[in-house]
């Protein structure tokens, strides 16, 4: 098992023991966005979200916070990464600081959910992804996961599920050295 000190030498974020995961559905063409929403809708696909993120912390940025239909969301801890203090309860500047607090908060499931920005920053920090690949190539999408090497990850786990359109969920692990 990494050590907190073992991470902040590997270049991780070193503030603790937590599990940082990005949970993120996007598709072909790596879109997770447009007109400030979702565009598809997976109902089994946001079972698994809920299930999985249950008892831990969300951080989140604030134009996702904001599209949510309900919020918070219930039983996880709920951080909005934002410069506007009024947008809700728990705000920080930036994820590094909503990381810390998730931890300080004794959160070991921290999940980066989103947007674009979130994803990009956490990214570096991450141990694991769960990536939704959806079987579509949304038509004037605005916002994007990052790019990121395959090789650096090993994919632990695809699960196919049939919807509307089709998706699988893959589960991947940061590859460590040594
Ligand atoms: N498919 C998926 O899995 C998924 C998941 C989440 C969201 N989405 C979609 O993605 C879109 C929203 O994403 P978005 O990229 O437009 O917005 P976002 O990341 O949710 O929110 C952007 C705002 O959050 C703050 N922020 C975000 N990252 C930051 C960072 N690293 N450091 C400091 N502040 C940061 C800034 O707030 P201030 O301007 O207040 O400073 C920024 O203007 C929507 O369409 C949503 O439905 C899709």
């Amino acid at each position: 098992m990494q050590t907190s000190r073992n991470k902040a030498q590997a270049g991780h974020h070193g503030a603790g023991d937590g599990m940082i995961t990005l949970v993120v559905a996007r598709d072909r063409n790596g879109a997770i966005g447009k007109d400030g929403g979702i565009p598809w809708h997976l109902p089994g696909d946001l079972k698994m979200f809920q299930r999985e993120t249950t008892g831990g912390a969300l951080i989140m940025g604030r134009h996702t916070w904001e599209s949510l239909p309900a919020k918070p969301l219930n039983r996880r801890l709920n951080i909005v990464v934002t410069s506007r203090p009024d947008t809700a309860k728990l705000i920080c500047e930036t994820v590094g600081e909503a990381v810390r607090l998730a931890e300080a908060e004794g959160y070991f499931r921290i999940y980066g959910i989103g947007g674009a920005g979130i994803y990009r920053d956490m990214l570096p920090l991450a141990d694991r992804l769960l990536v939704t690949e959806v079987e579509t190539a949304v038509e004037n999408a605005d916002t994007f996961f990052p790019e990121f090497d395959e090789e650096e990850w090993q994919e632990t786990t695809r699960a196919t599920a049939a919807g509307d359109p089709g998706y699988a969920v893959r589960e991947l692990i940061r590859k460590r050295g040594g």
